[in-house]
């Protein structure tokens, strides 16, 4: 339904899946928090559990979180399984590109360290290539233990991350190092494994998708080609960047990413109130929605009939993205989107000082290997100062393309090298004000920029 905000929905982009081992001690609990926090960063997970965390939690927490079957045996088979469906180990340790276990035992770490495969975990450590990360937690006397501290020594050897256990009170009353790091902790060393940047920790990011649909009549409507592919793939890489995603979607086949928050909507009015809605909330607003130009000026009550020869008249729709600039709150970056057909770059760079934004990302829907509902895209991206040329790749790609360089634009020095030499002067005149961060810094300078910028920008 339009303007409805929908939970988490399942299936799409899920690139990076991860297999959350669990082992048996007390810490097995806030295993439970490890998995949400990975889910958090749109990765897919999975889970096995050694016979000894059964004790500690039940399997079906972790098959109700992760929506697959809990792996607690190397004995159990699916009843469906076909006899050349692949030994589940072997087809566990192929699927994960990375296996965290969180909380590590004493036990798992001895085992994993000389080479045993008695049960399911231990196995499928040993059948995976992929990154290991493992979280010990247990009594701080266990962790210094010279047999344990050899253990962990040879799988750091061997190229396993290992998330130190915090110093603190534990569960079995004493004080010392062995308590398991934070589940965000374990979290961010399995994004770090990965290879994922977590540059948008913390920030908000408002992302329009897909085109929007005016009426005509009860049953035709007046729309465009986009498939919501690029806002999509963008709402994806912001939320595996950390960041919050509040996606305003238009109608799309698509499955939203698992986790962001999406208001579906229609019309370009309705993506209008939705946008303005959340615009407050935002620390990042893309707009990369195809919205209409236009819309008829009246929408048949009934179906249309064929009548001979009919023009329809039409009005302009209101233009979004300047009402965002206007709208724009201390320190948040706009960018937006431009598809053109001729002079791509010299459309963009019109739109961008036109409209005031920060940058505008712009590309040739002409050409048919790019664009609406291809998986591919090209593009430049456009500042007042520069035009970053990003090739031909997947929109996914291309969408952490786009957000490095809206990093970039966070950056001080780069904001520098934007602003005019008039706007330095400005800064210089600005007072010094006490207590202020390098953040507020740069927003302040931002916010006494702005209207100066658009003053350039206009003449
Ligand atoms: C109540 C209780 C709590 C335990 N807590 C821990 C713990 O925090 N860390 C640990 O290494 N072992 C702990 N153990 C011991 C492990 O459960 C035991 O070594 C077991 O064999 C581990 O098996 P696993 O590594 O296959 O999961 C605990 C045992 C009990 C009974």
């Amino acid at each position: 339904m339009n303007g409805e905000i929908e939970g988490p929905a399942s299936g799409y982009n899920r690139t990076m899946k991860v297999m959350v081992g669990v082992s048996g001690g007390i810490a097995a609990y806030k295993a439970a928090e490890v998995v949400r926090a990975l889910q958090r960063h749109a990765l897919e997970v999975r889970v096995t559990m050694t016979q000894a965390a059964t004790r500690f939690v039940q399997p079906l927490t972790f098959a109700a979180l992760s929506g697959h079957r809990v792996m607690t045996s190397l004995w159990e088979m699916p009843t469906d399984a076909s006899p050349d469906a692949p030994i589940d180990h072997i087809a566990e340790a192929q699927w994960a590109d990375l296996l965290v276990v969180a909380p590590a035992t004493a036990d798992i770490l001895a085992r994993f360290a000389h080479g045993l495969a008695d049960d399911f975990l231990t196995t499928m450590y040993l059948a995976t290539s992929a990154p290991v990360v493992v979280a010990p937690a247990m009594n701080s006397v266990m962790w210094e233990h010279a047999a344990t501290q050899a253990n962990v020594e040879m799988l750091r050897r061997r190229g396993v991350r290992i998330v130190e256990p915090d110093a603190g009170p534990l569960a079995c009353g004493m004080v010392g190092p062995g308590r398991m790091a934070e589940p965000e902790q374990i979290a961010n060393a399995v994004l770090n494994a990965l290879g994922r940047s977590h540059d948008l920790a913390g920030e908000v990011v408002l992302i329009t998708a897909g085109g929007t649909r005016e009426a005509l009549d009860p049953v035709r409507f007046l729309g465009n080609r986009s498939s919501g592919k690029m806002g999509y793939a963008l709402a994806e890489a912001a939320q595996s960047r950390g960041a919050r995603v509040i996606l305003v979607t238009g109608p799309s086949a698509l499955h939203p990413p698992i986790h962001c928050e999406v208001v579906r909507v229609t019309t370009a009015e309705e993506m209008r109130q939705a946008v303005l809605a959340r615009q407050a909330e935002a620390t990042l607003v893309i707009k990369s929605a195809a919205v209409a130009d236009y819309r008829p000026v009246v929408v048949a009550e009934q179906k249309l009939r064929r009548q001979g020869p009919m023009t329809l008249e039409l009005l302009p729709t209101e233009d979004i993205l300047a009402e965002v600039v206007r709208r724009r709150r201390p320190g948040q970056l706009i960018v937006g989107f431009a598809a053109e057909t001729e002079d791509t770059v010299e459309q963009g760079r019109a739109k961008l000082l036109r409209k005031g934004a920060d940058a505008i990302v712009v590309n040739d829907v002409g050409r048919e290997e790019i664009g609406f509902d291809s998986d591919h895209n090209a593009a430049t991206f456009l500042t007042l100062s520069t035009a970053i040329d990003l090739p031909f790749m997947p929109k996914r790609k291309l969408a952490d393309r786009v957000l490095d360089e809206v990093v970039a634009l966070r950056r001080p020095q780069s904001l520098l090298v934007e602003l005019s030499s008039t706007e330095l002067e400005l800064q210089r005149e600005m007072p010094v004000r006490e207590g202020s961060s390098v953040q507020q810094d740069e927003t302040a300078l931002r916010e006494s920029a702005a209207p100066r910028r658009k003053a350039l920008m206009i003449e």
